[in-house]
Order: C-alpha cells, then sequence, then structure tokens
C-alpha cells in the first residue's frame, strides 16, 4: 500500500499532535518485544481495561498476538508512530474469528498519551475493513458498563448494544457490509 511503510494495511495517516506518521500495519511475529514493550507502557487502568483484569506477563499475552498462524481469521494490528526514522508502538487491536458463533470478536487499546485522537477509530475501520474482506459478517465485542471510552467508540464505530450483556458488562455488535 504504501512504499514507505510496507505491510500498511491503510493508507499512513499523520496525526496533528504528533509531529509523525502513524502507520497500521499487521503484526508480526518480530514485533514481540516492542509489543510487549508497549503494553508495559500503558497505565494500569488502560491494561486492566484491555485485558478486562491485572496481567503479569505480558511478554507471553505479546507472544500470542503475534504467534504465526496459518489462520488468516486471527490477526492482530499495530498502529507504529514513524519519528526521525524510529518506530513506536502506539496502538494494537486483536482480531479473532469465532467459528461456533460465526462472528469475529477484538480488543483494542490506544496509548494513554494518544488517546482522543481519532487512532482507535482508525484502527476499528482497518480491522472491520480485514474482516469483510475474509468474508466475515458480524463483529462483536465485550466491554465494562463503565468503560465510557470503549462504549463511546463502539457507538461511533456503528456498534449497538444487543442487550446480551449483563450487570457488569455490555455485549456490542455490528454487522459488516461491503
Ligand atoms: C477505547 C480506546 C481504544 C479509544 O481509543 P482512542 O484512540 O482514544 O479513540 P478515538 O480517539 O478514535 O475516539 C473515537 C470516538 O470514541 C469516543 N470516545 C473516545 N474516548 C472517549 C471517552 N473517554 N469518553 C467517551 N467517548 C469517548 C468518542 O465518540 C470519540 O470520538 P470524538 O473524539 O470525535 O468525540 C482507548 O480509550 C483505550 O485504549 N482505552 C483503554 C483500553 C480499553 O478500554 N480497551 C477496550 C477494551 S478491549
Amino acid at each position: 500500500m504504501s512504499q514507505l511503510f510496507p505491510g500498511a494495511v491503510v493508507e499512513p495517516v499523520e496525526l496533528a499532535e504528533t509531529k509523525g506518521m502513524v502507520c497500521i500495519r499487521t503484526a508480526g511475529e518480530s514485533d514481540v518485544e516492542s509489543l510487549s514493550v508497549y503494553f508495559t507502557g500503558l497505565s494500569t487502568i488502560s491494561r486492566n481495561k484491555r485485558f478486562s483484569g491485572a496481567r503479569t506477563d505480558l511478554s507471553v499475552v505479546a507472544a500470542e498476538c503475534v504467534a504465526k498462524s496459518d489462520r488468516l481469521d486471527h490477526f492482530t494490528l499495530l498502529a507504529e508512530l514513524r519519528q526521525e526514522g524510529q518506530g513506536r508502538i502506539i496502538g494494537e487491536a486483536r482480531y479473532a474469528y469465532d467459528e461456533a458463533v460465526r462472528h469475529g470478536e477484538f480488543a483494542i487499546s490506544v496509548a494513554d498519551a494518544f488517546h482522543r485522537m481519532g487512532l482507535g477509530l482508525q484502527m476499528m475501520t482497518a480491522m472491520e475493513t480485514r474482516a469483510i474482506d475474509l468474508g466475515h459478517e458480524l463483529i462483536a465485542a465485550e466491554t465494562a458498563r463503565t468503560n465510557a471510552e470503549m462504549r463511546g467508540l463502539a457507538k461511533k464505530a456503528g456498534f449497538r448494544d444487543t442487550g446480551l450483556g449483563d450487570w457488569q458488562s455490555v455485549h456490542l455488535a455490528k454487522r459488516l457490509s461491503r
């Protein structure tokens, strides 16, 4: 897609506030260490929201996210900020298709310093585009009722509350179409 950013899944964008180009691309095995550093650098609150609880085995989680798999329907997208020739992960989205229930599920996070710059929405759009290309028709996620940012992001991305959640969590879904 871009000569400057091989592997980019959407055109790289310049976020006004970052003074650098942000590339959304598929994670590979060589990203384990930088993804682990990224997870470690999230605030405790954001990390707990991302993993629905405390996780200390972040290098294991990072390895799971980028593990080479024959399954194209399990992937991780990374948002990488390029400044002065250096790359730094500032966001990630993990997607996995569940054959049994015939929908994709995802989890997402953006580095705290980059919240509310439109990156979460861009990653969601890139993830949905990939899911559509794979022929998937429905995408779903569960988040805590108290997670205002995820609920706001999902609403803006066109998800609706299915009503299948409980007193603690909200179940969100979106029908995909070309
Ligand atoms: C949820 C998260 C990924 C959003 O990323 P982001 O890059 O800040 O989101 P965006 O800037 O693209 O915001 C898109 C829209 O989401 C909504 N939104 C984002 N943050 C919000 C907040 N704190 N409160 C209410 N709505 C919010 C808004 O509608 C926003 O559009 P607007 O800025 O034009 O009003 C980010 O807050 C995050 O990493 N949170 C911690 C991890 C987490 O909770 N993950 C979800 C569980 S898997």
